[in-house]
């Protein structure tokens, strides 16, 4: 097992009706920003919910965090809390209003220049003003990470940081929230969660037993909740149960002493921030690629994945990586999220356009073993065409 520092400060109030409890995990005083995205907290008693909660505080809201939130949105909200001298902010819904209201805490105390830096230049995040989150959708991790994704309109860039400082001080879990999801954003989340725990597990073996089975707990989790959540979105426990796993499967619980990947996101966010497909939906495109195209270097663990999630154990070892891969789009697909380039009207300029982009930013070195370099991305691409 490779050497670790494990340190996650996220303080988790899971299920029914914790909502309430918030006002005990903020500062007496407090004066509060409110960040959510479009309104479906306003349709589904979240808000109502949130605003009972905080009775008592000063609030103010801010509206209208996209999906992955843009950097213009949330500058102006950067401006608004320093007018007001907010002290607390408090995110709910999905990832990107998370994302969104960490660079927005980030951002309230970055002394340099341009915050734009701390995603392009990789400027580290030396403090931030604190913030809670309610979640309403399982999917990102972002409840209990510390990072962040966000996209630039002007430049259409989609670029991530994270850090110490980027925790939410808490995070409410309660799976009610989720009951009014699209099947769209269910499987979403399905699919973004599972691949959180491929690209930390389907690398190479290190000895390191307990990490590759909670990673192999969270897969077989959501291979059998998934679907469930699909056929009934208003179930408890089911929602709980995909909430959970979505949660652990980016905590940082299962990279512990273990190599990762991370190359799909990468590429995959190239795809997002030039097409605008839904995050889950472009891992859904790179990754089935990927695992092809990096088979021989990620074989013992391809074997072991096929093996321990889908029991493929028929054939040779390229037979078997094969059945692998297939199952893995079976999944996806049977949760109607395509997996071709071509199902999204994207072609080969777009390959072309990402690989320029590359060159432009110097990228190298991607992956587990730093070897997927350019041309392989290239490769990578075209074979999901
Ligand atoms: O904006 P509202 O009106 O709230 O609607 C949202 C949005 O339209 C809706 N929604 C959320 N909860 C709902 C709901 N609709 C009905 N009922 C509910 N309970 O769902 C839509 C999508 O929301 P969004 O937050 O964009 O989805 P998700 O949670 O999948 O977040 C995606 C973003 O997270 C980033 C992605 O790149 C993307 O920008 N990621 C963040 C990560 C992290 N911080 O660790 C890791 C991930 O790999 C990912 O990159
Ligand atoms: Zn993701």
């Amino acid at each position: 097992m490779n050497s670790f520092t494990f340190y996650n400060p996220v303080k988790i109030l899971f299920g029914k009706g914790q909502i309430s409890s918030i006002s005990k995990e903020i500062p007496a005083g407090a004066r509060i920003m409110l960040t959510y995205g479009g309104g479906s907290i306003k349709k589904n008693g979240v808000y109502e919910q949130v605003m009972e909660a905080l009775r008592g505080f000063e609030v103010l809201e801010f509206s209208g965090i996209e999906p992955n939130p843009h950097y213009e949105t949330l500058m102006q909200a950067v401006d608004i809390a320093k007018r007001h001298q907010i002290d607390f902010f408090l995110a709910v819904g999905g990832g990107s209003v998370i994302d969104g209201t960490k660079f927005i805490v980030a951002a309230m105390e970055y002394e340099g220049v341009d915050p734009w830096d701390i995603l392009a230049k990789r400027e580290p995040v030396k403090k931030a003003a604190p913030f809670g989150t309610v979640l309403t959708l399982p999917a990102t991790g972002s409840e209990m990470n510390s990072g962040s994704v966000i996209t630039r309109v002007s430049t259409k860039e989609k670029l991530s940081f994270g850090g110490a400082y980027t925790f939410p001080k808490f995070s409410v879990l309660d799976p009610e929230t989720t009951f009014t999801l699209p099947l769209r954003q269910i499987s979403n989340g399905i699919v973004d969660a599972f691949t959180h725990v491929l690209e930390q597990y389907l690398t190479y073996p290190v000895n390191a037993p307990l990490q590759d089975r909670f990673a192999e707990a969270i897969l077989l989790t959501l291979k059998e909740e998934g679907p469930k959540a699909i056929q009934n979105p208003k179930d408890y426990d089911t929602m709980a149960n995909f909430m959970w796993c979505a949660t652990m499967a980016l905590n940082g619980v299962i990279r512990t002493g273990v190599p990762t990947d991370w190359a799909t996101h990468y590429i995959a966010h190239e795809l997002t921030a030039l097409h605008g497909i839904d995050h889950a939906r472009t891992l859904a495109i790179v990754f089935p690629s990927l695992m092809r195209y990096k088979s021989e270097t990620k074989k013992e663990k391809l074997l072991q994945y096929g093996r321990r999630v889908w029991g493929v154990d028929a054939g040779t070892e390229d037979e078997c990586i094969e059945a692998t891969i297939q199952a893995t789009i079976a999944f996806f697909e049977s949760l109607d999220i395509p997996t071709r380039l071509s199902d999204y009207e994207v072609g080969q300029d777009t390959i072309d356009h990402i690989v320029k982009r590359f060159e432009e930013r110097g990228v190298k070195n991607l992956g587990e073993r730093a070897d997927i370099q350019i041309p392989d991305v290239k490769e990578i691409l075209t074979m999901s065409l």
